[in-house]
């Protein structure tokens, strides 16, 4: 017999992009058609990573030194909470997984991108998000609604030109994995972006055999 496993899902996109009413919202509805879902975020997510999120947060540290910790909090995460919820069969919304570090680390900063992607096959292998739904907005764009916002951490106070590194290094995760990438206008309105993903998520209920109580 399979073993049946529910569904992860992940949410990305620059620092003001205003995904993260979204995912509160993707999680309220998956809950509304029954479903058992673990809302969570990265860095963070478990005890351990989330104190690596701090340290990641606000101490000063080479890019190296940030994909690292980067994926030190995720293996954690994932053993402790990602990879046991998956495995009840429950449904995992994440807000940011291993595609903010090729962005940030990677495109952002400039950490070669065959080093993340060693350490990504370490931590979590096979593993990856069943959907992921890309925010896309101008970095110009961003920085007003980032500023219009509460105090900004270490890596939301970089300028437009980093955050123009970390926009493109998404597209070319997007673009190597098609399939699994909704490019979402972050630009658009509210209510245009949450039906949007919600008609995608109903989508992925159809397409997902088993999914409701777990994937086979
Ligand atoms: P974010 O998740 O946007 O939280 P908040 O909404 O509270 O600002 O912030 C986390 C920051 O960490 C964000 O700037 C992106 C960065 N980050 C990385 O640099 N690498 C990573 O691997 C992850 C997961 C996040």
């Amino acid at each position: 017999m399979m073993t049946a496993r529910g569904a992860l899902i992940s949410f990305e996109g620059i620092d003001g992009a205003g995904k993260s009413s979204h995912v509160q919202a993707c999680a309220d509805w998956l809950r509304s058609q029954g479903l058992t879902v673990v809302l969570t975020r990265e860095p963070g997510g478990s005890e351990l990573a989330e104190s690596i999120r701090q340290l990641l947060l606000t101490q000063e540290m080479q890019p190296d030194t940030e994909a690292l910790l980067a994926f030190a909090a995720r293996n954690d995460h994932l053993n402790r909470v990602i990879r046991p919820a998956l495995a009840a069969g429950h449904w995992v919304v994440c807000d940011r997984f291993t595609d903010s570090t090729f962005a940030y680390q990677g495109g952002g900063a400039g950490v070669d991108p065959g080093r993340l992607a060693m350490l990504e096959q370490w931590v979590h292998g096979d593993l990856k998000p069943d959907r992921t739904y890309l925010f896309d907005l101008p970095p110009a764009v961003a920085a007003e609604r980032r500023a219009a916002a509460r105090a900004a951490d270490r890596f939301e106070a970089r300028e437009d030109s980093y955050f123009e590194r970390v926009r493109a290094a998404y597209r070319q995760r997007r673009h190597a994995d098609p399939d699994r990438f909704l490019v979402v206008d972050a630009g658009a309105a509210l209510e245009d972006i949450r039906r949007l993903v919600l008609d995608d998520l109903t989508a992925c209920l159809r397409r997902w055999p088993g999914a409701g109580g777990g994937r086979a």
